[in-house]
């Protein structure tokens, strides 16, 4: 455990943006030799050495910065309904989310507020087309026709951190045709009322969006 806090974390957060991000790169460490025994049998279930580092990375944000972050010896993080984590105990208070893409996981923390956080590669291959008609609304439909790939990635990732922050999960109809999301840095989603910031991170390998209800 001596290497955790020799790991380095970016914050992502701007000045006076009501949460805290926290990334970690996946290569950031040997995480298993960091991680506490518990965590480290659940990262070990994973065969494949990308899956494992990404796991090791979201558990050691999990079981060594949430603590660090909050000033508690331990938190207990729960899977809610479709998967969301939910902090229990003393630190029941405080809204929290991950997501991992390519070589990062991204962690969210407010508190008194559901939040999700979403990463996405914009290297990914996607057929964007397709996609957007079959998840994204009208109005963000047309956005994608004008804006192409930069436009997709930026709304996908806002729709899956609003997705996250609400936690019902896809299968909630309003979510998919019902919303009407722009690729604008910031705005209040009308149908959710949920606030939504939105930007590139790492020269635009990446769009990173957050979602607050
Ligand atoms: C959670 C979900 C919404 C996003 O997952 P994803 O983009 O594949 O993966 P991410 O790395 O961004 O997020 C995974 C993390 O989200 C969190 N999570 C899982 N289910 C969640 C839920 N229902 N609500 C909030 N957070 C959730 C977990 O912390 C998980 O990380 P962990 O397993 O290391 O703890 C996924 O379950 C899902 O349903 N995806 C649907 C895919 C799709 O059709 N997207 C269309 C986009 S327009």
């Amino acid at each position: 455990m001596e290497q955790q806090h020799t790991i380095r974390v970016e914050e992502w957060a701007r000045p006076g943006e009501p949460f805290r991000l926290a990334a970690v790169a996946i290569g950031a460490a040997d995480w298993a030799a960091v991680l506490p025994a518990t965590a480290q049998a659940r990262v070990a279930r994973f065969a494949d050495g990308h899956a494992r580092a990404r796991a090791g990375a979201s558990e050691w944000i999990k079981t060594c910065w949430l603590p660090r972050e909050l000033g508690l010896a331990a938190v207990e993080v729960r899977t809610g309904a479709n998967g969301k984590p939910l902090l229990e105990g003393a630190a029941a208070a405080w809204g929290f989310n991950l997501s991992h893409a390519g070589e990062y996981v991204v962690a969210a923390l407010a508190r008194d507020a559901q939040i999700g956080v979403d990463l996405e590669s914009t290297s990914r291959k996607a057929d964007i087309v397709r996609l957007a008609q079959r998840v994204f609304s009208a109005c963000e439909q047309a956005a994608v026709q004008q804006g192409g790939r930069a436009a997709f990635f930026t709304l996908w990732s806002q729709k899956e951190a609003l997705v996250k922050a609400v936690g019902c999960g896809w299968a909630d109809e309003r979510l998919q045709r019902g919303t009407a999301l722009a690729p604008v840095g910031f705005q209040l989603e009308p149908t959710t009322g949920a606030r939504v910031w939105s930007r590139p991170v790492i020269d635009g390998a990446y769009c990173l969006a957050v979602a607050m209800v």
